[in-house]
C-alpha cells in the first residue's frame, strides 16, 4: 500500500527516507520495521530531535520488493506527494537518510562528502538539509 508521511504538521523537523520496506507496506506507516527502530535510536532527543518532534516520510511511497531499484517513473509519480508534505509541514531542518533523498534535495552529492553537514536547500533558502547515512546502511 502507499505509505504517506506522518507526524506533527507544521513541524520544525522532517526526516526523509528512501522508500517503505515490507513492514511499512503492511502497516501503511513509515519507519515501523527494523530500520525504524534504528532510526528511533538516532532520533534520541539529544544530538538530534526526538522522533515525536519530527514529521517522518519517504521519497518513494511504494514497496516493490527488497532489491528493487526505483526508476524515474517512480520519482515522477511520488515526489509531488513529498512536495505537498513540504508545503504543509514547513520544516526548518530536513534530515535526509541516504543517497536517494539527499540527492533529490541537493543534486549529485556523495554521502561521504555531505554526511552530517547542514546545507542550504537550493529550492528554499530558509530550509536546511542535513544528510546522514541511511539507518539501514549504518
Ligand atoms: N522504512 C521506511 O519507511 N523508509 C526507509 O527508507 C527504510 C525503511
Amino acid at each position: 500500500m502507499r505509505v504517506k508521511g506522518e507526524g506533527p504538521t507544521p513541524c520544525r523537523y522532517m526526516v526523509v527516507g528512501e522508500g517503505p520496506g515490507w513492514e511499512e507496506d503492511r502497516s501503511g506507516r513509515p519507519f515501523v520495521g527494523k530500520t525504524g527502530k534504528e532510526l528511533n535510536r538516532f532520533l534520541d532527543g539529544v544530538n538530534l530531535p526526538h522522533r515525536s518532534e519530527c514529521f517522518v516520510t519517504n521519497l518513494y511511497r511504494e514497496y516493490r520488493g527488497k532489491d528493487y531499484e526505483y526508476t524515474e517513473d517512480d520519482l515522477r509519480r511520488d515526489t509531488p506527494e513529498l512536495e505537498s508534505e513540504l508545503e504543509r509541514v514547513k520544516p526548518e531542518l530536513v534530515i535526509t537518510l541516504g543517497r536517494h533523498s539527499s540527492r533529490w534535495f541537493l543534486g549529485e552529492v556523495e554521502m561521504e562528502a555531505c554526511h552530517a553537514v547542514g546545507w542550504h536547500d537550493p529550492r528554499a533558502a530558509s530550509r536546511t538539509i542535513f544528510p546522514i547515512f541511511h539507518a539501514a546502511a549504518a
